[in-house]
């Protein structure tokens, strides 16, 4: 099949979260199953390997004119087409910045530019004509592609045959707005209603995930326990109706890890400064090695007894960062040390620089997004904490599990669809989970986890090495997207 992935980042070029990896490993793994495979994604920086493609094309956004460059490169089977646009480069990275206006005209942009690159780009392969064209568009931001694919093309009466899976990776996010927004949009007044949602708490407004849940031929999420939790006022956001009205559409598909990248044997970031790679026969020293490493370089007192705990994540309201506020009396009471890593609110960076300053021998607060250090707090680490009130993936716990880094987490969505709870009497299990947000039960959670580590060493290795095990890697879910690829299809 022909398959155009279609995201607003995509690693190692524009990365902020969980959708960049997913965009930047997903079309390799389909690539390798034998399917023709792009990528589009917005042009934020000079990537030195992308060309110039085609010539410079014109797209109306809010009644103006904007301007377009193609840009091309044909990467391990994969061909990536960045759109280059002068309101792309100048946010840079800050791919969700700015005012509400700004980010739905790029969004628009985006998805008007993506929409004619069958048509118009010439990029071998891909094109409309072809019966076996699937677009994968991802979250809000990409949305309004299957609602341009009706509306330009096949509500016009193009024999067109592409199809359009939208992958839900968040639904808190979904492009709202006042219903005036529509005019951004530049359809005929009849697509309105695609766009028009009711909720008790936004009233009636616009809604552009709405318009793409409808529109899209099949629905994806990231994870089985996402998918139940979607169709739940409490886990749907408001858009719990629509998801429902689409279940015969609709599936869960947990994402892999890039298995090469996320891998202690191969980690590019443990081969110097003192860490070193490690695979399961070395395991034990090859991670207390790292562990020691890991102090010397926060500047932690050094001792590969004593356990380490990371966070590795947005400091938001999502990641439950609050919750490790609300224990950290406890936290410092034990003898452990805690590492956070992590960029966000603005209130809950101070948080952390504050925590470190308080207890200078125990915790360090590291506000940035740095991937070496990810990876090497992943390594060096000996459980890593996600407390996260709703998780539809979550990508870090499976990292840490390749790691032999125990998870201990919320079981919501992926996170309880990935972590089984550690069973004593069998010796079943990959770690500790806790059944809410709460910082008391995070506790318990945690004390368990201590003791066993404290305690029963037989058993901790065993919980690491089972983790280490699995295979995590994209090869499975790709089959699965493969499968939603054709049912999209072959629906019509
Ligand atoms: C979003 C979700 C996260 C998921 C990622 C990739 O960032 O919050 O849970 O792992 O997307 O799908």
């Amino acid at each position: 099949m022909n398959v155009i992935v279609v995201a607003v980042e995509c690693a190692p070029w524009s990365k902020t979260g969980g959708l960049g990896d997913v965009a930047g490993a997903l079309p390799k793994a389909l690539a390798k199953r034998g399917h023709r495979v792009m990528v589009i994604a917005p042009r934020y920086g000079n990537y030195s390997e992308a060309k110039v493609i085609g010539d410079l094309k014109r797209y109306k956004v809010d009644g103006q004119d904007m301007e377009v460059t193609y840009y091309h490169a044909y990467i391990d089977s994969v061909d990536f087409v960045f759109i280059d646009s002068p309101i792309f480069r100048h946010i840079e990275n800050d791919i969700y910045g700015g005012k509400r206006e700004d980010i739905l005209k790029r969004m628009i942009l985006f998805c008007k530019a993506a929409v004619e690159v069958p048509g118009r780009v010439p990029c071998g392969g891909f094109c409309y004509g072809d019966g076996n064209l699937v677009f994968i568009a991802n979250d809000w931001h990409t949305s309004l592609l299957p609602v341009y694919l009706k509306a330009y093309y096949r509500d016009n009466g193009f024999m067109i045959y592409a199809r359009c899976v939208l992958v839900i990776h968040n639904i808190a996010h979904q492009g709202r707005g006042p219903l005036d927004d529509f005019s951004f949009v530049d359809l005929p007044h009849h697509y309105l209603d695609l766009f028009r949602l009711y909720d008790p708490v936004g009233g009636e407004h616009f809604n552009i995930f709405a318009a793409g849940l409808k529109t899209a031929d099949r629905v994806v999420t990231v994870s089985h326990g996402y998918a139940r939790e979607l169709k739940t006022p409490e886990g749907g956001w408001g858009l719990h109706g629509i998801i429902n009205k689409s279940d015969w559409k609709f599936q869960g598909i947990i994402n892999g890890i890039d298995t090469h990248s996320w891998n202690p044997k191969f980690d590019v970031h443990l081969n110097f400064d003192g860490y070193t790679n490690y695979s399961l026969e070395t395991l034990q020293t090859g991670k207390a090695q790292c562990k020691v490493a890991l102090q010397q370089e926060l500047g932690l007192p050094v001792c590969s007894d004593i356990p380490i705990i990371a966070f590795i994540g947005r400091l938001d309201h999502q990641k439950g960062v609050d919750l490790i506020a609300e224990a950290m009396h406890w936290l410092v009471g034990q003898n452990l040390q805690l590492i956070m890593l992590g960029t966000g609110r603005s209130d809950l960076e101070d948080m952390l620089r504050r925590f470190e300053s308080e207890h200078q021998d125990k915790v360090r607060g590291w506000v940035g997004f740095s991937v070496k250090m990810a990876h090497r707090i992943t390594a060096g680490a000996d459980i890593l904490l996600m407390p996260s009130r709703f998780e539809p993936c979550g990508l870090n716990q499976l990292y840490a599990m390749m790691y032999g880094t125990i998870p201990v987490v919320h079981a919501v969505g992926g996170l309880r669809d990935t972590v089984q709870q550690f069973d004593p009497f069998n010796e079943t299990g990959l770690g500790w989970t806790f059944d809410r947000a709460e910082a008391n039960r995070m506790i318990e959670a945690l004390g368990h986890c201590l003791n066993t580590y404290w305690n029963y060493k037989e058993s901790w290795v065993g919980l690491q090495k089972r983790g280490m095990m699995q295979d995590l890697s994209w090869d499975s879910a790709a089959e699965r997207y493969e499968e939603v690829l054709v049912a999209a299809k072959y629906q019509w």
